[in-house]
């Protein structure tokens, strides 16, 4: 049994402390800096946090368009997919951004340097393609690349031109940035990325910022001044595989996520056709505890039911946007079982109860891997088949699983 061990759970109230005393910190520095003229308070404010801009308190939700259409993109489709976001009720549960993804430019920039939306596949412009978006209650998020040229190579990135683009993107009314990675000068990510924030942070719009650094150079250590999110891992693909490797490697950073700034495993493949339902429900489980973005991969103008009650699960969603924002971690493993577990707001619990291997397993959740008192009864409401258990648990809770499949509850304290 690789049971965390006591040193362990020792470092983890000590970093609590540290955290809150920090919080404190800020608080009683925030009063002070009252006193203090309101240029050098903003000042004090960059220095210490460049990015300053108020978003990701909860993990950011939508829809981008990589995983599903790659480079195969146009303004009919990203419409259209806004009008599908809000069509099937999707808008509403919280998924608000349509993130744009790359190939969306022509290769050459205006005499000006300006980036160019590319006229065969977005004719209209992207201020037009943001003021429909905007019309439909949404958001739009788009793409470029800290080196010369974005990973597709179709197109320009913004080493160089940071503060040109961070303000073209403002007038354009963007509100998301997903920043790449590829075709750098060689420089490290720690010198590049900063730019764009502060560029970001000069554009006079609140922009999410989206790092998409791969996890290189571990970003999570640096990144929460930053970014709103950086991703942990290398891509996704819609494969069980993948999916369960990206899982992996964002645990690992847990406790640096918190409310606007998230740790990101990359976005979603539910819906994509590679993986079977119980491993989707898998996926959006882990990402959801793991107060990753929700950022749906699939076509949202041609979803099928089953997808859909997986995406649209609304008490999933709700652990994934709850107010505490801390993301789970694995309590307790042994050979293909993993129990993972996370705090949430009003001092319930989240538990996972994920089977691995290729066949099915009784797993069982000891309250004392999980963080509740040794001596709660607790209620157990089981997310994917909506239901609250009539029986209360006392120091465990049981349940078998299927082979690549996974149990999830909210776990209240009730005595
Ligand atoms: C998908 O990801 C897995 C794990 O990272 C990798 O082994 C595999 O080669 C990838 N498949 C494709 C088609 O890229
Ligand atoms: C819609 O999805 C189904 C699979 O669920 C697929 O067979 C079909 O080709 C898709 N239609 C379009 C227009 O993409
Ligand atoms: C789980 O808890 C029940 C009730 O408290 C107890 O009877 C049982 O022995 C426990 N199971 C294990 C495996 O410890």
């Amino acid at each position: 049994m690789a049971r965390r061990d006591k040193s362990e759970m020792a470092k983890m109230s000590m970093l609590m402390i540290m955290m809150i005393s920090s919080m404190l910190m800020t608080m009683v520095d925030s009063s002070r800096s009252v006193q203090r003229s309101r240029d050098s308070e903003e000042s004090e404010i960059v220095r210490r946090h460049l990015l300053a801009n108020g978003l990701g308190v909860t993990p950011p939700m939508g829809w981008n368009s990589w995983n599903h259409f790659s480079c195969n993109i146009n303004e009919k489709v990203i419409k259209e997919t806004a009008d599908a976001l809000v069509t099937t009720g999707l808008s509403k549960l919280g998924y608000n951004y349509v993130n744009i993804d790359d190939c969306w430019a022509e290769l050459a920039r205006d005499a000006k340097g300006n980036l160019v939306p590319k006229k065969s596949t977005f004719p209209s412009g992207i201020k037009a393609l943001a003021d429909y978006v905007h019309s439909k209650g949404l958001k739009l998020g788009i793409y470029s690349d800290a080196g010369y040229l974005t990973c597709s190579k179709t197109m320009p990135g913004s080493l160089g031109h940071e503060e040109q683009d961070a303000k073209t993107f403002a007038e354009w009314g963007i509100d998301y940035l997903k920043y790449d990675n590829c075709n750098t000068d060689g420089t490290r990510p720690t010198v590049r990325y900063p730019v764009m924030t502060q560029a970001l942070m000069k554009s006079g719009r609140p922009i999410f910022h989206s790092l998409c650094e791969w996890g290189d150079m571990h970003p999570a250590l640096w990144g929460s001044p930053l970014g709103n999110s950086w991703r942990t891992t290398i891509d996704i693909n819609d494969s069980w595989l993948s999916m369960i490797a990206n899982a992996d490697m964002n645990e690992i950073y847990a406790e640096h996520a918190r409310p606007g700034g998230w740790n990101d495993p990359d976005m979603l493949e539910v819906g994509n056709g590679g993986m079977t339902k119980d491993e989707y429900i898998v996926h959006f489980s882990i990402w959801a505890i793991s107060k990753a973005p929700l950022l749906l991969g699939c076509d949202i103008r041609n979803m099928t039911k089953e997808t859909m009650e997986i995406v649209a699960n609304q008490e999933v969603i709700a652990i994934n946007q709850d107010s505490l924002g801390v993301q789970a971690k694995k309590a307790r493993m042994e050979g293909d079982i993993q129990i993972w577990a996370g705090p949430l707001s009003g001092y319930r619990v989240a538990l996972l109860l994920l089977n691995r291997g290729p066949t099915r397993l009784s797993i069982t959740a000891f309250w004392d891997d999980i963080e509740i008192p040794p001596n709660s009864i607790v209620e157990a409401r089981d997310l994917w088949e909506h239901k609250t258990l009539k029986q209360k648990f006392l120091g465990n809770l049981t349940a078998t699983v299927d082979s690549h499949a996974c149990k999830l509850y909210v776990l209240k304290p009730v005595a």
